[in-house]
């Protein structure tokens, strides 16, 4: 698809929406020209118990690196989630919950909502979580997942969730990591029909974690599950006879408000730090204008609250907003491939965001699933987790959104917080695959190997060159970390890991990781992580993994894994080695192929070439570039003879 295709907004959307093009330069111009004074401004879109008059003490500087917004505010996040709605809709449904099973559903108002969170927040505190402690949320998709992540914040207790597809072992070195004293979970999940024992897994993961006194288990499925006498508490009997209010906690601005575990390049995963006056305001700033919220609409992100989509955009954006959010427990193809429309159909959606993996993966299954279900509720679509091209993009607005929905491509990552560079539906024309435009208040610059800024229609690395009030604040427990990684490669600018391009007008258009993460069906991935997996299998000598081009995923991850000498290399063997690493992180982390490795391509000094392990994993073996400086060039030749074919 050729950058020229631009598509317009549309009339009726432009009419109504939040602003316009005009609006969107203004108010842009001014966020860059005068920062403080617009974000004073957007500031007071929560509720402060003590309103803030510091607007921000930032500084990117490696030797000094702080970032602060409305610091001399306090604030309780739940506050502004449920209690100051309460007048205006307490009986207006707050979460619209739908079950994996399509039977089962329920509407939860404000007012229960809040009744709920107050219940449990005055559990925790019997139980005695104080303000600071760590909680780990390892649940489904259910409203109690919502319900914990308030409760937490009412108290000042700073959530961890971990998603429910993590293995019991990534569990506890989460747990471990950030030393959470109260670990809430359920006695099953329900995903496609299939249980999953996230009990059992605590179970197994807590007999490394010494930090845990508590387990609260909320029943889901009914199904068995054993309990730890002095331990292991049930939700329902814990909450049954709390009082449905709770004093909130004040909370500084600065306060942590949750830790969200992400993958890098290196080392195990970072506990990404948010907190909570400047997070608030971001996300629900750009919930309401990127998706154009009005009063009353249904909207639906269909991402997991294990990940930053589901903190940001199910739970704290739309509940500040007072919106209606959809929650869904299922899986796009349960019981059939049409099931996000059907429940687009029967719940009238009118704003729908998910990621491309489900959307190629639907467009496989052709129009007519899509088509059987009315759609006419929907106005706006949204895309995020990865890089959506150019044919799906086509599709999903031809298909599901009938040529009438703008869609949102909407760019951020774990550490953002909440989304900087997306289209706004009424006032920017869009072009498929690209991510369009910065959102108020961000300032993206792309710049060389060398870190110069790079001006015009350009290729570069992405950064961002100030702070914006939902910025990551630390690496939990390693600031130096966090200095390392995200502000010692570029000096004076926050690198994002991604490529980016800036067309003639303006548009950026992400080109992927420019680190050793990949992104599996939106699913961030170190491949360091997965590296360790496979070489902690005692049959394993080394391991290389790289991602490759995949229809479906994005990438997929390709390991190349040389076997302890004697070991045979079996189809059995290939087998065990991928349900190993299933086994030590999780489903996501499988690999879609192993190949065999006698040897890896190492410079003379021993560094593996990932450059060619790439392309040989892409099937482009014309492009291998200089391997002069190789060991052993014989080792490239002998991998691509031998590489499998999918
Ligand atoms: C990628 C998810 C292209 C990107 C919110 C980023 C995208 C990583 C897009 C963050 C998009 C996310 N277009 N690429 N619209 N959105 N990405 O932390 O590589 O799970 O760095 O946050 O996903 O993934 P994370």
């Amino acid at each position: 698809m050729s950058e020229s295709v631009l598509v317009p907004v549309p009339e009726a959307i432009a009419k109504a929406a939040l602003v316009n093009e005009a609006q969107y330069l203004d108010l842009y111009k001014s966020s860059i020209a005068d920062p403080d004074a617009f974000w004073a401004e957007h500031g007071k879109r929560i509720d402060w118990i003590k309103p803030f008059t510091a607007v921000k003490d930032v500084s990117f500087d490696p030797h000094d690196v702080h970032i602060r917004w409305f610091h001399d505010g306090t604030l309780n996040v739940s506050v502004n989630c449920l209690d100051r709605h309460l007048e205006t809709r307490g009986d207006q449904t707050a979460i619209l919950w739908e079950g994996d099973d399509p039977k089962d559903d329920a509407r939860i108002t404000y007012r229960d909502l809040y009744e709920r969170v107050c219940k449990l927040a005055n559990a925790f505190r019997e139980l005695g979580v104080k303000k600071g402690d760590r909680v780990c949320i390892y649940l489904p998709m259910i409203p109690e997942a919502a319900v914990a992540m308030l409760a937490c914040a009412r108290i000042g207790a700073v959530h961890s969730i971990v998603f429910g597809g993590f293995s019991p072992d990534s569990l506890a070195n989460r747990i471990q990591d950030s030393e959470c004293t109260l670990v809430i979970t359920s006695d099953e999940g329900l995903r496609g029909g299939r249980k999953v024992a996230l009990k059992k897994n605590v179970d197994t993961a807590l007999e490394h974690c010494p930090s845990v006194k508590t387990v609260v288990v909320v029943k889901r499925t009914g199904g068995a599950i054993d309990t730890v006498e002095g331990r292991d508490v049930w939700y329902h009997e814990i909450t049954a006879n709390q009082p449905a209010e709770c004093q909130p906690e004040e909370m500084n601005a600065e306060d942590p408000l949750f830790i969200l575990y992400t993958s890098g390049s290196t080392g195990k995963p970072k506990g990404v730090l948010h907190t909570s006056g400047g997070y608030l305001v971001y996300v629900s700033m750009t919930h309401e204008y990127v998706f154009d919220y009005k009063d009353g609409e249904v909207y639906w992100c269909t991402a997991d609250v294990g990940w930053v989509t589901g903190h940001s955009y199910i739970v704290y954006g739309p509940l500040a907003n007072g919106a209606i959010s959809l929650m869904f427990e299922g899986v796009p193809n349960y019981p059939d491939v049409s099931r996000f429309w059907q429940v687009v159909e029967k719940h009238k959606v009118n704003i729908f965001y998910t990621a491309p993996t489900a959307i190629r993966a639907l467009m496989r299954e052709g129009e007519e699933p899509v088509k059987k279900h009315d759609r006419s509720s929907l106005r706006i679509l949204g895309s995020v987790g990865e890089p959506i091209n150019p044919e799906a993009w086509t599709w999903y607005h031809r298909v599901v959104g009938e040529d009438r929905c703008p869609i949102v491509d909407t760019w951020w990552q774990t550490e953002t917080g909440g989304i900087l560079i997306t289209p706004l539906p009424g006032a920017t024309k869009l072009k498929p695959g690209s991510a369009t435009l910065p959102f108020f208040g961000v300032e993206p610059v792309l710049v060389d190997a060398e870190g110069n800024e790079l001006s015009g229609a350009t290729e570069g690395n992405l950064c961002i060159a100030r702070s914006w009030p939902g910025q990551m604040r630390t690496v939990y427990g390693d600031h130096e970390r966090f200095v390392q990684t995200y502000f010692s490669t570029y000096k004076g600018y926050y690198f994002t890991g991604d490529g980016c391009r800036r067309d003639e007008d303006g548009y950026y258009w992400i080109t992927g990781r420019v680190d050793d993460v990949i992104n599996v069906s939106g699913h961030r991935m170190g491949t360091a992580e997965i590296e360790s997996a496979l070489v902690a299998h005692p049959k394993v000598a080394e391991a290389a993994v790289v991602g490759f081009p995949h229809d479906i995923k994005g990438q997929g991850i390709y390991a190349y894994v040389t076997l302890v000498a004697g070991e045979k290399e079996t189809d059995a063997l290939r087998k065990e080695l991928v349900a190993w690493v299933r086994k030590d992180i999780g489903p996501i982390a499988s690999p879609d192929i192993i190949q065999w490795a006698p040897g890896l391509p190492k410079t003379r000094s021993g560094k593996i070439m990932r450059r060619i392990l790439r392309k040989i994993a892409e099937n482009e073996f014309g492009a291998l570039g200089d391997t002069s400086t190789l060991a052993d060039p014989t080792v490239v030749e002998d991998l691509i003879a031998n590489r499998p074919q999918a």
